[in-house]
């Protein structure tokens, strides 16, 4: 949701805030632009669309420091007029967040004759900045900010206040890091992959970057010391080894995630201070949005049948409006692959003001979430650049249903062993290549349902939502028995139904949905992992057995060809799976 770079340092600044902002892409991609000092005046270019669109008019820029952005447009269309930086009396300013009062600021701002070139809630921070500086960057940035509602991550860049970028956080991420250079950045990836030491700046802080120097401040501008975070990220590239796209490999990778998320829960002593609170565990609140809400849906499935502690799962963006009970003994676990996204980082907020102990799951070490909670498990599934979730959803499973057995085992009860799923998770994907087949006859449906029942359920949301987001076709999660009451008038021929049978249980059950559905002309395409299921009902190569396995956690299973079916279906209708339209990997906004 909008990346933010700065740079200062003895080379071109715009090469190196272009390779920032490639690295920053997975946060919106609408438009790009970046800012230059040189000679003391400001350069700047812009270009609606991808980063590799600003190449070549970046370069022209001139200057050793400057800053620089890539959108996901909030307020007004994606275009180069609404671009950041936004310039206004020699203030050039980038912006990660929602100004909240931007419609009275700019009232206020234009009734004192001022004139705004865009329709950005962002472009009011450069005029606040402009009208309190007085020769003293820093100082302007605090009183210009003091008046914004909302939540930012700012960088700043100022005609004759030297080679110096200001920055100032409020709700949305910001990194500063130094090494031969100094940088800013809205992820830990991208600053350390410029500098050696980086430092998170905490909500309300300010940070000044001069040659080699990163100073910090807190609110009252007094000048802070901060340890730099300790790291220790794989080189990782961020390439596509091979895969013809991100989402692929990430997939390939999910047998790997799975086991890294299971390695890391259940290695005793990092597990221990949480054993503490689940003891004390009585009620469990999963707040969570989008992919992440998936995997409550099926961590709360299989939490309840496993512990019998009970389970409610929220979306976040909903959560602190509704004024959420919290009784004692409730544990929250707040769900979230970037730990960034701002919904969840709210929920999370307001559970702990209502006395709940917090637990973050998130796949990013030192993301906002991690500050906000008491707890925190990471995922270990690796950087994820593709905006569609596919081996971070796994590993949040897999941590989840490790979280499940171990709340089991302290309420004195079993679980079945997890340890096998890396492997089986090898063998979904292998037979996951039928689907490819699949995705010839969904590219030209009208919508697509995907039902099921029980631990079903929460793949069927999941399958629904992977679709609907890389290839765009409409369609829902259901459950299987509930079709019948209502949304059955909505199937036919032009109407293809995704059933997914994980537990031999409800398996009949569910196969009565598939045939009403079939009744009324829709093709069923059955992912099951129940041997000899819909044989003789449907044909062969509509049917995709996967290994067995214990049903309480075979969404480890199921999602994979789910995954794989979205995928191939977006390549079909030519659509790019790794940046779908209009969405953003991280959504730092409410
Ligand atoms: C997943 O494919 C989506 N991109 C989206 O639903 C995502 O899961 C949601 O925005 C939550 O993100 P988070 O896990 O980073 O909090």
């Amino acid at each position: 949701m909008c990346g933010i770079v700065g740079y200062v340092g003895k080379e071109r600044a715009a090469p190196v805030l272009l390779e920032g902002l490639k690295k920053l892409e997975y946060r919106g991609y609408d438009s790009a632009g970046i800012a230059t000092l040189s000679a003391g005046k400001l350069q700047v270019a812009k270009r609606k669309g991808r980063v590799e669109g600003l190449a070549s008019a970046a370069q022209t820029l001139q200057g050793n420091i400057g800053i620089a952005h890539t959108r996901w447009a909030t307020h007004g269309a994606p275009s180069e007029r609404n671009a950041h930086p936004h310039v206004y009396r020699g203030i050039a300013v980038v912006h990660n967040g929602i100004i909240e009062n931007a419609k009275e600021l700019r009232e206020e701002c234009e009734a004192k004759g001022e004139v705004f070139s865009s329709e950005t809630d962002s472009e009011v921070i450069a005029h606040l900045i402009a009208e309190t500086y007085r020769g003293d960057l820093l100082l302007a940035v605090k009183e210009g900010t003091a008046r914004l509602k909302g939540s930012y991550a700012i960088a700043v860049l100022c005609e004759g206040a030297g080679n110096v970028i200001a920055a100032a956080k409020r709700g949305s991420p910001l990194l500063a890091g130094k090494g031969e250079r100094c940088v800013l950045a809205s992820d830990l990836p991208a600053a350390a992959a410029f500098a050696k030491e980086v430092y998170a700046l905490k909500d309300g802080e300010f940070a000044l970057l001069k040659g080699n120097e990163v100073r910090l401040f807190d609110g009252e501008l007094n000048e802070i010391r901060r340890e730099p975070l300790k790291f220790d990220l794989k080189e990782e590239d961020g390439g596509k080894n091979g895969f013809s796209h991100h989402m692929l490999k990430e997939m390939a990778e999910i047998p790997a995630s799975i086991a890294n998320s299971l390695v890391n829960l259940q290695a005793k002593s990092r597990f221990s201070p949480i054993c503490i609170v689940l003891c004390q565990t009585y009620y469990i609140q999963i707040v969570a949005c989008g992919t992440a809400y998936h995997s409550g849906v099926a961590a709360k499935a299989a939490i309840e049948a496993l512990s019998r502690v009970p389970v409610e799962v929220c979306i976040a963006s909903e959560y602190r409006y509704r004024d959420p009970i919290v009784r004692k003994g409730t544990l929250v676990i707040a769900v979230s692959q970037s730990g960034e996204t701002a919904d969840t980082i709210a929920a999370a907020k307001c559970a702990k003001e209502k006395g709940a102990k917090v637990l973050a799951l998130t796949n990013v070490p030192y993301s906002s979430l991690t500050e906000v909670c008491d707890f925190c498990i990471y995922t270990h599934a690796g950087r994820e650049v593709a905006v569609a979730a596919t081996k971070s959803f796994m590993a949040q499973l897999a941590a989840l249903f490790s979280l499940a057995s171990a709340l089991a085992e302290l309420k004195g009860r079993s679980a079945p062993p997890l340890a096998p799923f890396p492997a089986l998770a090898e063998d979904a994907l292998a037979r996951s290549e039928r689907v490819k087949g699949w995705a010839k006859a969904l590219r030209s449906a009208k919508s697509v349902y995907f039902i099921g029942r029980g631990y079903d359920y929460a793949a069927a949301l999941e399958g629904s939502l992977k679709l609907k987001e890389v290839s765009y076709l409409p369609g829902e999660g259901y459950p299987a028995g509930e079709l019948k009451h209502g949304t059955l008038a909505l199937v036919g021929a032009d109407t293809p139904v995704v059933a997914i049978v994980g537990d031999k249980r409800i398996a009949e059950k569910t196969m009565n949905a598939v045939h009403e559905v079939r009744s009324r002309g829709a093709r069923v395409f059955l992912v099951t992992t129940i041997e000899d299921l819909g044989a003789g009902i449907l044909p062969l190569e509509d049917i995709l057995t996967l290994p067995s396995c214990e049903a309480v956690f075979s969404p480890l299973l199921t999602v994979i060809p789910l995954q794989m079916l979205a995928y191939e279906t977006a390549v079909l209708l030519g659509n790019d799976p790794d940046k779908p339209r209009n969405l953003a990997k991280s959504v730092t906004v409410e």
